[in-house]
């Protein structure tokens, strides 16, 4: 049976959360000319999304897109679109939400993609960041905190579904 140890507490999160909602707000300051589209990556992002958007002090319009690369704890190599954003990309500052970044291969497609679809900008807020797993060269705009080689589960992320729902972040280990 996995077992779970304690990673990133509640308290920190937070408080990196509130960082990066003040430091997305002065980048963008006054240059908007339509609200910001956030588009929340399904269903890792979904606690983060829901706690940044609310420390940034913007007009965003939030939107969601489904992108599926995972089997268990392995990634397929494979990224593909389960559900579209409903929101067209044309012309939009766009602020991707997405819980984690590892190989690298969901963030490559889906700038890609936007960009395909004309988006004026596109930035990329991440919670979580392992650069020594990355297989594509791409980083993050914001990152909440770089982390070891470490499978970690909570704040949203999952393992087959379950730990969703954790409060923190904390590493599934199995031994
Ligand atoms: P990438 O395309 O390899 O960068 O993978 C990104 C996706 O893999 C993330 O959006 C997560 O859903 C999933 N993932 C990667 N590492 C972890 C982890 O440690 N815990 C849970 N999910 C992870
Ligand atoms: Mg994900």
């Amino acid at each position: 049976m996995p077992r779970l140890e304690s990673f990133i507490d509640e308290a920190k999160i937070k408080a990196r959360v509130a960082e990066l909602g003040t430091q997305i707000t002065n980048d963008y300051g006054n240059q908007l000319d339509r609200p910001l589209l956030v588009l929340c990556v399904l269903r890792g992002a979904f606690i983060f999304c829901a706690d940044l958007v609310r420390e940034m002090q913007l007009p965003v319009e939030i939107d969601f897109i489904q992108l599926r690369s995972y089997e268990g704890k392995e990634s397929s190599g494979e990224v593909k679109m389960t559900q579209a954003p409903r929101s067209s990309a044309k012309n939009r500052d766009i602020l991707i939400i997405e819980d984690i970044v590892d190989t690298g291969r969901s963030m490559t497609w889906l700038l890609e993609h936007l960009k395909d679809e004309s988006a004026k900008s596109c930035k990329i807020a991440c919670l979580l960041d392992k650069p020594s797993r990355r297989v594509k060269e791409i980083s993050a705009d914001y990152v909440g905190f770089e982390i070891e080689d470490k499978f970690v589960v909570g704040y949203g992320l999952d393992f087959d579904e379950s730990y969703r729902d954790l409060k923190d972040v904390q590493i599934l280990v199995n031994d």
